[in-house]
């Protein structure tokens, strides 16, 4: 049982605390999660089966960029499995002992979630091969020549990975997953269902064009959506008597500096750098981020994905560089020359 009332026995990683502020928002079961409408009914059957024959789910792997529901979605196996959940990352995870004293204390079938699991160290990752594979550590006791391997039966659980790197995991980790799950952008459409429920769960009175513009300009992403929402309802508490319309998020929008097209002040000054600083590109990931003050990591997993997926930026082998719809959209041309 989890001995912490407000959630899973430890929790870590980076997003840890922006999901706790945002936990009241957390969908609770498969139902309640918007879109992935694939991958839902997939999990569903697996679960369902898994449930009939009393057996432990297969291990899940859920990939997918920062924000999409990863976390949220481990949650819900557990709660639809009617199992408990023990949080974890890849990075706090240090030595092998870490991880069997976590296993060993594993009711049977109960999930345990790894978040950022590629960044498990190898000594870690090989204690988990076996524990995977057939519910059991090999612990070394003692040392030198009178040190002997014994071995520990595990109850039967499953692992739940989540990554935003899926191509850093190594091959025999990733083959141990029986059950691999894609977690994909939202649609304009799904997000406006998304900020409609936080809407109603956050007491905010919101138009559904006012819904639909806050989902629009949110990168495709829940937590994006959900974090200006709230910001809009500080606005529309202070400024407009607590009620959301289209000219309200619009007006809220642009004071949180997220621009019409839904790119943010970090989106602009990445293409605009590539564009006047290094002539369109290619520019490499490491001067991008020097010229832009930011950490190169957060460049490549938050920001490019969606640039990426508006067709702004191309990633290639020499380096990044901006498509002719960014220049277009910035009234540049390619020689860093201002049409106006
Ligand atoms: N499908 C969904 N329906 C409703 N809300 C969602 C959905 N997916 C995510 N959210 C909301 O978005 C927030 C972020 O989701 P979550 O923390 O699960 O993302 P993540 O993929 O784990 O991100 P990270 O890679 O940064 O850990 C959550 O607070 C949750 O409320
Ligand atoms: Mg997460």
């Amino acid at each position: 049982m989890s001995d912490d009332p407000f959630g899973p026995r430890l929790v870590c990683g980076a997003a840890a605390e922006e999901d706790r502020a945002l936990d009241s928002l957390r969908p609770t079961s498969l139902a309640e999660f918007v879109g992935q409408e694939e991958a839902k009914a997939n999990l569903r059957v697996f679960i369902a089966a898994a449930r009939q024959r009393g057996e432990a789910l297969d291990h899940v792997l859920l990939h997918g960029h920062p924000g999409l529901g990863k976390t949220t979605l481990a949650h819900i196996i557990a709660r639809e499995l009617g199992v408990e959940v023990t949080a974890t990352s890849g990075p706090v995870l240090e030595r092998a002992g870490d991880l069997a004293a976590i296993l060993t204390n594993l009711g049977p079938r109960d999930v345990l979630f790894v978040d950022e699991i590629h960044r498990l160290n190898h000594v870690v990752e090989e204690v988990l091969y076996p524990a995977m594979e057939d519910f059991h550590l090999d612990i070394v006791v003692g040392q030198g020549p009178s040190a002997r391997t014994v071995k520990l039966n595990l109850e039967p659980f499953t692992l739940v990975g989540a990554t935003t790197r899926a191509g850093l995991l190594t091959p025999p980790l990733r083959d141990r997953f029986g059950v691999q799950v894609r977690v994909d952008m939202y649609t304009p459409e799904e997000l406006a269902s998304i900020v409609g429920r936080s809407a109603r769960l956050l007491g905010l009175d919101i138009s559904p064009e006012g819904a639909a513009e806050i989902a629009r300009r949110s990168r495709a992403t829940p937590r994006v959506a959900n974090r200006l929402l709230k910001r809009v309802r500080d606005f529309a508490q202070v400024e407009a008597a607590g009620h959301a319309d289209l000219a309200l998020c619009d007006y809220a929008l642009g004071r949180l500096g997220v621009d019409q097209n839904g790119l943010d002040r970090l989106d602009r000054d990445l293409l605009s750098a590539i564009v006047q600083k290094f002539d369109g590109g290619p520019v490499g990931l490491s001067n991008l981020a020097a010229a832009v003050g930011e950490e190169a990591q957060t460049i490549e997993e938050v920001y490019e994905p969606y640039l990426i997926q508006q067709g702004l930026l191309k990633r290639t082998k020499a380096g990044r560089v901006a498509t002719g719809r960014a220049l277009e959209l910035f009234g540049f041309t390619r020689r860093s020359e201002r049409l106006f």
